[in-house]
């Protein structure tokens, strides 16, 4: 039956569903990488498809930008469409010096200055991890395809715009590789609703030296990481 924000029919979503940002992401996906693919979804124009990468059924949704977005489609796909698997595939700023531009990176956890894991855990501090299993996965899917990845933890942030470099300096000295706005709640949802989550992202600019990738670079790394997530849906 369909949800609030979801028009599609039981056994409409794969098991495994990626979920970029933006919606029209997910129609390049499901155009370039699926065959047989379908729109199963449209509220809002947030756009989900279903269809074949190999012999595999595999989904692909656009999530929307930030925790609140992300985590309402996830929450719906997990508990009323029997999604296990939820792989976002989005871009990242870096923050490391030991991050390049086009890097893939996996985030093994996710650091947030959202309040939505504590709200969901009485206050307390949730350790927002990556599932085990997606995440050996991606790894393996990544060095097989000879994409460079970097595994870590990131920095999922409500701010785009934020208020200085103090936050970014801390960031680097406590180990976190890039900023995105997803993964800490994508983490904290997959865990209520007994799902599987991992979140990569591409690093398309360096938040320090204000480097950022050509549009067609962009394209590459995200074909790249597309790949992977894929992959990692096979495994
Ligand atoms: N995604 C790509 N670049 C980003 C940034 N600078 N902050 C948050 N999310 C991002």
């Amino acid at each position: 039956m369909s949800t609030l924000h979801i028009n599609a029919q039981p056994g409409d979503f794969a098991e495994t569903v990626l979920l970029p940002g933006d919606p029209l992401r997910a129609r390049y996906i499901a155009e370039r990488f699926l065959h047989r693919s379908r729109l199963v979804t449209d509220v809002r124009n947030m756009l989900g498809y279903t269809g074949y990468f190999r012999d595999r059924q595999v989904s692909v949704m656009g999530s929307g930008m930030g925790i609140p977005s992300c985590v309402l489609y996830a929450t719906e796909l997990l508990r009323n469409f029997s999604v296990k698997h939820l792989i976002r595939v989005g871009s990242c700023g870096a923050v490391s010096d030991k991050v390049e531009l086009g890097d893939v990176l996996l985030a093994m956890g996710a650091c947030t200055d959202s309040s939505i894991n504590r709200q969901r855990f009485g206050g307390h501090d949730f350790a927002a991890i990556a599932d085990y299993q997606l995440l050996q996965s991606a790894v393996q899917a990544a060095q097989t395809r000879g994409v460079p990845v970097k595994v870590g933890n990131i920095f999922s942030t409500d701010l785009f715009y934020g208020e200085g470099s103090d936050i970014l300096e801390l960031m680097e000295k406590m180990g976190v590789l890039g900023v995105e706005m997803e993964a800490a709640g994508l983490y904290g949802v997959a865990h209520r609703f007994g799902g599987k989550a991992l979140c990569m992202a591409t690093v398309s600019d360096h938040l320090r030296s204000g480097q950022a990738l050509s549009p067609k670079q962009r394209q590459t790394g995200l074909d790249n990481m597309i790949e992977v997530g894929l992959q990692t849906a096979l495994l």
